[in-house]
């Protein structure tokens, strides 16, 4: 189940990704700006989150891994009073949840929508999504950008740079091994994550998961159907336009009234 991988991946969650931090100042800006309170779905340990709330913005957050929150709820624990008192976050599924409130902006960050394979759960999602907003609220939604060349492979294996696990003091080597299904617009990702420990013993973890792609325009289609207004795509999180090579595609959108 795909809640046990996130669970498992959560122990390195931090090292591998945390230092990733160019999309922190696009949410930051608008979430300061949208005059109320904002929630973020599939906040994971807190990575976007935190310097959100660091900027005296009210912020939920909900995820279904108990894991990434446990991390997350203990970085909240060091935070000051007042932003902690800002924060409340929950373990929940993006595709059905019920929060009694509404609020100003939603997002997604990191490309987690995609961890919704089927266009049932992707509309689920947005149909919650859609009833938490405030009238005119704000939709953000992040997408990588699926290019053709790379899905043309359907298999490629790539070594990825290691990171540092500042728990245990060592490098972790990754690679990853992706398979495309063309037909159903998935991808598998299989990864491989290699150290070895002071004791020169040799260690190997495999985390396996699938995320669906969608492309600029089918993506589009679905936050009209589910009652929003695609207002930007970005291609960067500089604002700069999406371009077929970007990479990322970053759709800011409005509730429909
Ligand atoms: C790549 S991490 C991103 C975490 C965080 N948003 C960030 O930017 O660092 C993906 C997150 O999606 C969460 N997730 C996956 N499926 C979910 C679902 N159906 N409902 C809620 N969270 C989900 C995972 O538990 C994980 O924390």
């Amino acid at each position: 189940m795909k809640e046990a991988v996130f669970d498992r991946i959560a122990r390195l969650y931090d090292c591998e990704q945390g230092g990733v931090a160019e999309d922190i100042p696009f949410y930051v800006e608008y979430a300061k700006n949208c005059g109320g309170e904002v929630l973020e779905l599939a906040c994971g340990t807190g990575r976007a989150l935190i310097p959100i709330a660091r900027e005296g913005v009210k912020i939920a957050g909900l995820d279904i891994s108990k894991e990434m929150l446990d991390i997350a709820r203990k970085k909240i624990e060091k935070l000051d009073e007042n932003t902690k008192g800002d924060i409340e976050i929950a373990q929940g599924d993006m595709r059905k949840f019920e929060l009694k409130r509404k609020f100003s902006m939603i997002y997604i960050a990191f490309r987690s929508f995609q961890s919704l394979l089927t266009k049932q759960d992707q509309g689920a999602c947005l149909e919650c999504v859609n009833r938490h907003l405030g009238d005119s609220g704000l939709f953000i939604l992040d997408l990588f950008a699926p290019r053709h060349d790379i899905l043309a492979q359907v298999k490629r294996s790539l070594n990825l740079d290691k990171f540092y696990d500042k728990k245990n003091h060592l490098y972790i080597n990754r690679r990853c091994e992706d398979e495309y299904d063309l037909a159903n617009q998935t991808l598998k990702e299989n990864r491989f994550y290699e150290w070895t420990d002071k004791n020169d013993k040799f260690h190997r973890e495999i985390w396996s998961f699938e995320l669906a792609y969608l492309f600029r325009y089918e993506a589009e289609l679905l936050l009209e159907k589910y009652g929003f207004k695609v207002e930007n795509v970005f291609g960067n999180f500089d604002k700069s336009p999406y371009n077929y090579h970007s990479g990322e595609q970053i759709f800011v959108a409005k509730k429909v009234s």
